[in-house]
């Protein structure tokens, strides 16, 4: 069983943070599929310092949520303190989860994100801190490095344990690469065997047979599943089945993805009323019906159609009819 500090992990499946989208509808939904640990979407720590209220939801969790890691993101320990401080105050979590890896401009050009992993000095100092500060165990999320030319994970790794951090995820890019090209899984290879502490790698799990080739490639003790589960939740069971018992599980059908999608949508609107979850599912409930043939307009009329529940749902009994369960 993987233990980070005091918390057991009953898989190996790890629900990857994604901004706009890992909000706690969204892993509560995701939990069931066999999600041994969520995240929330990244959070400033300088919001919760000023007392930015929008910044005050993203800590809302739930039981079905827990266990669940909080990932701050900051550039300076004075801000970082004082959240933390706050967020054991007020917020019910598991584990505090640095993000060391984002590599979009607005963050790295504060300092925050990837732009630690240029100066691994001034972050071991600053984990450090956060490690002394922090009630709970604290894990970190990095890249391979900033760019092709810096590559320095196995060193980061090193500081990140040292400096008290008890998990560590590497989405196997670079922070010049973003989303390009394909994750590295070779570029970890060796690491865990130089570390004492849990190890997860991240980057490109779209199926089982990439999560068995990034734990066979990187030994990690589990995965992250992040784009991948986006409308295909059973990928999660899927792996986690693989993983616990050596089965392989169907991939879904029509009518699953139909049922999945609808409890996704009711568990948003519940959480953020119709009009804002129209919005956010528009881009989301599409990836539901990819992957089969001819679903094509089903997906462009989501996109296109869709503002309110009746819209919703007059597409999701277009889709039942196809598949023969309607007789209207
Ligand atoms: C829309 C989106 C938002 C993301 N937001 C975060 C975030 O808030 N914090 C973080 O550490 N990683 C974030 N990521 C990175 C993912 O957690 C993951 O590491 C990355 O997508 C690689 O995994 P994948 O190829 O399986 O999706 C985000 C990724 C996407 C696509």
């Amino acid at each position: 069983m993987i233990k980070i500090g005091n918390v057991e992990l009953k898989g190996r499946v790890l629900l990857g943070p994604m901004a706009g989208i890992t909000s706690l509808a969204y892993r509560e939904f995701m939990k069931p599929f066999g999600v041994a640990l969520s995240f929330s979407e990244m959070i400033s720590d300088c919001g919760i310092a000023y007392e930015n209220k929008r910044t005050y939801d993203y800590l809302k969790t739930s039981e079905t949520d827990s266990p669940v890691a909080l990932q701050l993101f900051g550039f300076d320990i004075k801000n970082t303190s004082k959240a933390i401080e706050i967020i054991q105050n007020t917020a019910k979590y598991d584990i505090l989860d640095m993000n060391l890896g984002c590599p979009v401009h607005k963050v790295t050009k504060t300092g925050a994100g990837s732009s630690w992993l240029r100066d691994v000095d001034a972050l071991k100092t600053y984990m450090t801190e956060v490690c002394k500060i922090s009630s709970k165990p604290v894990t970190a999320k990095i890249r391979l490095g900033w760019d092709g030319k810096s590559i320095n994970v196995f060193e980061v790794s090193h500081a990140l344990e040292e400096a008290g951090v008890q998990g560590i995820t590497i989405h196997c890019r670079t922070k010049e690469q973003g989303y390009s090209g394909k994750a590295d899984y070779q570029a970890i290879r060796g690491l865990k065997k130089e570390l004492r502490i849990p190890l997860f790698v991240s980057g490109d799990i779209f199926t089982l047979d990439d999560a068995i080739k990034s734990v066979n490639e990187t030994e990690a003790d589990g995965v992250m599943v992040a784009r991948g589960g986006v409308g295909n939740p059973k990928l999660v069971t899927q792996i986690d089945t693989y993983f616990q018992t050596g089965e392989w599980v169907e991939n879904a059908t029509v009518k699953e993805q139909v049922e999945y999608a609808r409890t996704y949508a009711y568990k948003l609107i519940d959480s953020k009323g119709e009009e804002m979850a129209m919005r956010e599912l528009k881009g989301i409930l599409p990836h539901f019906f990819s992957g089969f043939p001819g679903y094509k307009k089903f997906r462009l009329s989501i996109t296109m159609n869709m503002s309110s529940i009746k819209d919703m749902e007059a597409i999701f009994h277009g889709i039942e009819r196809e598949i023969g369960l309607s007789a209207s």
